[in-house]
């Protein structure tokens, strides 16, 4: 069992011990080696101002330099990895396209945020020059910039998109990677003191060492910190003893299981909100929109779809449309494992069936057959990076001109996300037309007690109820018609 951190900073490698492990990446950066290229401005994961590329070793193939928010990723997390910063990115006096690009632009007043904008920039660069189709508006959703505005910035990408690829000829050399894998491979149990506080951070290889670990009540799990990162900094959280399962390779994986019943997507709870958007578009086209709204690319290369199910917010938004799919969640410790549909997972407000030695290991979701209707709505103030006011799923069956089966589940309604049984109720059975889904909407208005707060009031949200059933109906008809 290593008791240190292996990692590699702009080709450089680096040896951590003690409690440094336990610092933010961002933190460590600026602090510890003085790389103060990388900005701290929001310190949640909302601003993009701290974006670094991190690759992971690869056994075979070319590293992918990932763009992340540094701030709510804690450096034991990125052993064993590469973390390229702005600072990195000149050579030999020569700045990188995408620096050049944003000097020729002018995408740049105050600065602040520049260093962050070059980043995910050369990220895109990199993930297009791999023969990744890009939008840049989507690819830089994660940053923000307040004073530039957005226009020239965006030509500056235009221009230094047509590059070739700068990263993988800057870090050319990959003497990193071989000895990366074997690093990865290997479990870290890493101790010290940050702010005169013993820490702890248990990173185990497997998953059996991983449920041994779970046994201990005070291990904190972390999977892609991108809720509990943001706890941290404001301080609302300070578990002494990290539990890290980001090198458990048998929580990882996503596929699609054929059989006579139907397609279920199996997803290891590490799957990224990345790596859902690329199987989703193949095969659940429908959950495309919402998840690209998901953070913003930072947020989503990093962030798991098991730490969306386990934080249980209820407007959290993977979850509407994992209650109409009716998934269903492994859960294991070292006693065995249990599955549990998702709709009692959740008892209350972040109350949640899943015991203090447990994990969440897989998720079972049945896809949606080819005469079925799929519809997900994402209600937010802002359009990008923004926590929804209000979420759905509606999933209809239709046999002629009338509705089979109905399964609707809501969001931001409740404590928990709710599955709206006297909704459905109505809408079975019955035609399809404009009145069916008129009277659904006032069941639905009646079945929830939604509360005022700062994204929106209760009236606001019994109008979406009402709302979204309409706007369902309309554009099937106008699909059809
Ligand atoms: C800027 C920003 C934008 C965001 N945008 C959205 C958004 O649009 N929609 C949305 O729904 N959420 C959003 N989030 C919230 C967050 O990104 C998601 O909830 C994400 O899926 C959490 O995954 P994670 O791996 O980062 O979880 P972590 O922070 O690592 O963990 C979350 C919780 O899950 C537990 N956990 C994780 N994995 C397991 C496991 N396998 N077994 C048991 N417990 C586990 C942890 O102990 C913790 O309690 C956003 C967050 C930020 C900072
Ligand atoms: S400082 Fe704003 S995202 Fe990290
Ligand atoms: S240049 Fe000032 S915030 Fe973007």
């Amino acid at each position: 069992m290593r008791d240190h951190l292996v990692l590699w900073v702009n080709g450089v490698r680096r040896e951590v011990r003690g409690g440094d492990a336990f610092l933010t990446l961002s933190d460590w950066l600026r602090d510890r080696l003085g790389l103060v290229g990388t900005k701290i401005m929001c310190a949640e994961g909302d601003c993009g101002a701290c974006t670094v590329l991190v690759a992971e070793p690869t056994a075979t193939g070319r590293p992918r330099y990932l763009p992340i928010d540094s701030c709510i990723r804690f450096l034991f997390q990125v052993d064993g990895c590469h973390v390229v910063t702005v600072d990195g990115l000149a050579r030999d006096g020569d700045l990188a396209p995408v620096q050049q690009a944003m000097i020729d632009c002018h995408g740049s007043q105050c600065g602040f945020c520049t260093p962050g904008f070059v980043m995910a920039l050369a990220g895109a660069c990199h993930a297009r020059a791999a023969g990744e189709q890009l939008d840049w508006r989507k690819e830089l959703a994660g940053n923000l910039c307040r004073c530039t505005g957005y226009v020239s910035i965006f030509e500056a990408a235009d221009g230094a998109g047509r590059e070739a690829d700068w990263l993988a000829t800057r870090f050319a050399d990959e003497a990193w990677m071989q000895e990366g894998v074997r690093r990865r491979r290997e479990s870290l149990a890493v101790h010290g003191h940050l702010d005169g506080v013993a820490m702890r951070a248990t990173c185990p290889a497997s998953l059996d060492e991983a449920l041994a670990a779970r046994m201990e009540p005070e291990a904190r799990v972390v999977a892609g910190a991108t809720d509990l990162g943001v706890l941290w900094n404001k301080r609302k959280l300070r578990p002494r003893h990290w539990l890290d399962l980001s090198r458990v390779s048998e929580l990882c994986g996503i596929a699609v299981e054929e059989s006579t019943g139907g397609s279920t997507l199996l997803a290891g709870p590490l799957a990224t909100w990345t790596d859902m958007l690329r199987v989703c578009s193949e095969r659940c086209g429908e959950a495309v929109a919402v998840l690209e709204s998901f953070g913003g690319p930072q947020i989503r290369h990093v962030g798991t779809l098991g730490g969306n199910i386990v934080n249980g917010s209820p407007i959290a938004d993977s979850l509407p449309l994992l209650f109409v799919l009716e998934a269903t969640l492994d859960l294991a410790s070292a006693a065995g494992t249990r599955s549990v549909p998702i709709h009692s997972f959740y008892k209350g407000y972040k109350h949640l069936d899943l015991g203090g030695d447990e994990l969440l290991v897989r998720v079972r979701m049945p896809l949606p057959g080819p005469d079925s209707l799929l519809r997900l709505v994402k209600v937010s103030r802002r359009r990008d990076l923004d926590i929804s006011t209000f979420t759905s799923a509606i999933l209809v069956r239709r046999s002629g001109d009338r509705i089979e089966r109905a399964r609707i589940a809501y969001g931001g309604v409740g404590p928990t996300v709710v599955r709206m049984h006297d909704t459905e109720a109505t809408l079975a059975g019955q035609p399809f037309t404009e009145a069916t889904f008129r009277r659904a909407g006032d069941v639905a208005a009646g079945e929830i007690r939604p509360l005022t707060d700062v994204r929106g009031s209760a009236d606001y949200r019994l109008e979406l109820a009402r709302s979204v059933l309409l706007k369902f109906f309309h554009e099937q008809t106008v699909a059809v018609g």
